[in-house]
């Protein structure tokens, strides 16, 4: 896959995502410039929603609205995770990488909050939402770094990449193929920000750090778990739902199942890290539960 920076569009290619949710100062141009920055244009007319029922408008808006909070939760998860690479001294490159995924789910947010509004007809805002890390004084910066660096990169985010490439993959409007495309592409860069990370750190902070990342990895799986066991939005989940980029619960255990099983359980064993039960707890028991 092609991860480099995309060629920058010209302004007839970009337009304000979710206007509604800006400041109405001048700020808005600086942060249009931002967001064009790394977008691939979005061919929001082209959406195919009013084909759809009102049932599975409402299911869609439902969904889209979740992803939007999730995205938005995203912003502050970047932001403190910053604050613990800088306090760990992490190189210049994992700290713009880190700061420029916040940005990334800045734009991911409004990406996912006009989807919402394209099914609802409604200019909502996500909901107020912080994200709160693990934080113990006691440990090392680097421990302390890595331990959510793990959490929210190496796990979170490599799950994020494998759902969201298996929905893009089921998906046919053009319009949420094009969103769900987009965000896809970041959340590579997001994965890799913390395996390189992790790599570095253990290269760097021996066995301390491959002892602080056993600790922290049920940890980390339990929490993006209980995401995909979180229940849905009212609504069934059609044929015509699903061409809009939308699974089931019970598909998404299984690919969390088969993400621990051939992503994330081989990338940390290959790095030395003891991986504990995470093959039994996350296995086809669990996948099938739902
Ligand atoms: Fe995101
Ligand atoms: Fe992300």
């Amino acid at each position: 896959m092609d991860l480099e920076e995309p060629a920058s569009h010209g302004d007839e290619s970009y337009e304000p995502t979710s206007p509604w949710w800006l400041s109405g100062t001048p700020l808005e141009a600086e942060h249009h410039r931002l967001m064009r920055r790394r977008s691939v244009p979005i061919p929001w007319a082209q959406t195919t929603a009013a084909a759809l029922t009102a049932a599975e408008r409402a299911r869609l808006a439902g969904t889209w609205m979740r992803r939007s909070e999730a995205e938005y939760l995203a912003v502050s998860t970047f932001a403190v995770l910053a604050i613990d690479l800088v306090a760990a001294m992490a190189p210049a490159d994992v700290l713009s990488l880190c700061l420029r995924a916040g940005i990334d789910e800045v734009r991911h947010a409004e990406m996912c909050l006009r989807m919402a509004q394209i099914y609802s007809g409604e200019q909502k805002l996500p909901a107020p939402a912080m994200s709160s890390l693990p934080d113990d004084p006691q440990r090392p910066k680097l421990h302390q770094a890595l331990a959510n660096t793990m959490l929210v990169s190496c796990v979170s985010e490599t799950y994020a990449t494998t759902v969201l490439s298996e929905t893009r993959d089921l998906t046919v409007d053009p319009v949420a193929q094009a969103v769900l495309t987009s965000i896809y592409s970041d959340e590579v860069m997001h994965a890799r920000l913390g395996w390189s990370y992790l790599r570095h750190s253990i290269e760097h902070g021996g066995q301390g750090v491959i002892d602080a990342a056993a600790e922290m990895l049920p940890r980390a799986l339990r929490g993006v778990a209980n995401v995909v066991e979180r229940e849905r939005p009212v609504g069934e989940v059609t044929s015509a739902v699903r061409d809009h980029g939308l699974m089931t619960p019970a598909e998404e255990r299984v690919i969390f199942s088969s993400c621990v099983r051939e992503v994330l359980v081989p990338g940390f064993a290959a790095l030395g890290i003891p991986v504990g039960s995470a093959l039994t707890d996350y296995g086809d028991t669990w996948a099938h539960a739902a």
